[in-house]
């Protein structure tokens, strides 16, 4: 299992120091839409700069006809990045177009698929998706794979069963883990380490716990102990 810690601050100038404080461990970093809209590329190398071995999950969430999708993911698989993402959602056809147009890049990035975001519980996410969390999230997993991506981002309560119903190697990222039981936040299905280690996951997404904490390098420390 690997960590990988969300830059989710609020300036650059704190992202890199945060990047820079953990920079001798073996951890990958995670830029999301506020860093990435704010910062751009500049910020991906900048971070490459810092530490070359950093691996970087670029997390833009991409959502739109496929055409335009691939269009864009051709650009991002261009950014000195090692993962990024788009929405299941999006569909199937949209996910091959992409996969299409990055298969062929030399040292392509790793392409996952969001499935159903952490943030929702079973409610709210059923007024969107009219069936239950769980059912869709392996539906839009299974979507994934037969699209030929490399794996999904899910909830941590579903990645074995994404794993049984695909394959052992079909990667799961999961957020919404507080390591030792911190506050959750907005997050609404939250998971420790023991519960993503059991559910076989392969990339725990950690943000808050970390950057809002006193000490992030020793949180980040006793996180790599116990994954
Ligand atoms: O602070 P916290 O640990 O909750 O951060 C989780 C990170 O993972 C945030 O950057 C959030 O945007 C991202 N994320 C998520 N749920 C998803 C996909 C990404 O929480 N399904």
């Amino acid at each position: 299992m690997k960590l990988c810690v969300a830059l989710d601050l609020p300036s650059a100038k704190e992202n890199l120091e945060l990047a820079t404080n953990i920079k001798d461990h073996d951890v990958w970093l995670k830029v999301g839409l506020r860093a990435y809209i704010r910062d751009g590329k500049e910020f991906l190398e900048t971070l490459k700069s810092i530490n070359p071995n950093f691996k970087i999950f670029l997390d833009l969430k991409l959502h739109d006809i496929p055409n335009t999708m691939a269009d864009a993911a051709y650009e991002v698989a261009q950014c000195p990045i090692d993962m990024f993402n788009v929405h299941a959602s999006a569909g199937k056809v949209a996910m091959q177009t992409v996969m299409n147009r990055i298969k062929d890049i030399p040292n392509r990035p790793i392409l996952i698929a969001v499935t159903a975001l952490t943030s929702f519980d079973n409610e709210n996410f059923k007024a969107v998706y009219n069936e239950d969390i769980e059912t869709k999230a392996t539906q839009f997993a299974k979507d994934t794979f037969e699209a030929g991506l490399d794996g999904v981002v899910s909830s941590a309560f579903e990645s074995l069963d994404i794993k049984n119903n695909t394959s052992k190697e079909f990667i799961t990222l999961c957020p919404g883990i507080r390591p030792f039981g911190e506050d959750a936040g907005d997050q609404k299905r939250v998971a420790d380490i023991a519960l993503a280690k059991k559910e076989l996951v392969d990339f725990i997404v950690v943000g808050r716990p970390i950057y809002k904490s006193a000490n992030p390098t020793e949180v980040v420390e006793n996180i790599l102990k116990n994954i």
